[in-house]
């Protein structure tokens, strides 16, 4: 945390755009990081995750949500101070296509975020977060929607790399509270969340290999715990033009 505040605090009162926001856990995070929220807008391309975010984030009538495809942005070139993308590149068809515009909207000396779940190097409790993931993600790819397994470290740094024409300013893994073994109450949650994931497939048929495999993932649970997989987060920065 101490890493990202570091980075707000050269950015006071940033205009923040966090592009595929879901029902916005970026700008919970950025409130642990003491940022202001004030003139931020959240964008995402499903009605039903903007009508979340504001719903959750009701209170801070300063922050905005919008429905907007991140490939396709309607925003002014250089709009905004601070651009981000958190645990949504596994979730991108088009995932260059995304880069180039969060690019065009930052203005230069701004800073692009990404924070993204690594998919190796787990102890065996984040593994079970791994494996629900793995098997919701696979849930989804069978329903028409497009959401591949999460990276390793390596897969993530070398595509960023490759593909933003942004400087590689610095990279970090965000130091998350290790989890409190879930209580019974907890797991039982964790336990019909995992049923209501199953259950969306409602042909009994090709529902059943998803049983069998939640069943087991079940079993790994309830052997090894649960605890969340690390975040890895890049900055990157925009550089400003030399004057002529
Ligand atoms: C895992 S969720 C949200 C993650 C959220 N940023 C967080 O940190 O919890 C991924 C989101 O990406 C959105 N999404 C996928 N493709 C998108 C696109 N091209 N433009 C905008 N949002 C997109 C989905 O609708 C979904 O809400």
């Amino acid at each position: 945390m101490e890493t990202l505040k570091k980075w707000l605090s050269a950015y006071p009162r940033a205009k923040v755009l966090d592009v595929a926001t879901g029902s916005g856990a970026f700008f919970g995070l950025l409130l642990e990081a003491e940022a202001s929220l004030d003139d931020s807008v959240g964008i995402d391309c499903s009605e039903r995750a903007v009508a979340a975010a504001r719903g959750q984030f009701a209170e801070f009538p300063k922050l905005h949500f919008e429905t907007m495809d991140g490939a396709t942005m309607s925003f002014r070139d250089a709009s905004w101070d601070v651009v981000s993308l958190a645990n949504s590149l596994h979730h991108l068809p088009n995932r260059t296509k995304v880069l180039r515009e969060m690019e065009r909207v930052l203005r230069p000396g701004g800073i692009l975020i990404l924070q993204e779940m690594v998919a190796d190097g787990l102890t065996h409790s984040q593994l079970s977060h791994r494996k629900f993931h793995h098997l919701s993600a696979e849930i989804d790819r069978k329903m028409g929607i497009h959401h591949r397994p999460t990276y390793p470290r390596d897969a993530i740094r070398s595509w960023v790399r490759q593909h933003s024409t942004l400087e590689y300013a610095e990279e970090w893994i965000l130091a998350l509270p290790k989890a409190e073994k879930p209580n019974q109450d907890e797991t039982d949650a964790l336990f019909s969340l995992m049923d209501r994931v199953v259950n969306r497939i409602v042909d009994s048929q090709t529902r059943a290999p998803f049983a069998a495999k939640a069943a087991r993932i079940r079993a790994y649970i309830e052997k090894n715990g649960w605890d969340a997989c690390p975040e890895m987060m890049i900055v990157l920065k925009k550089s400003i033009p030399a004057p002529r």
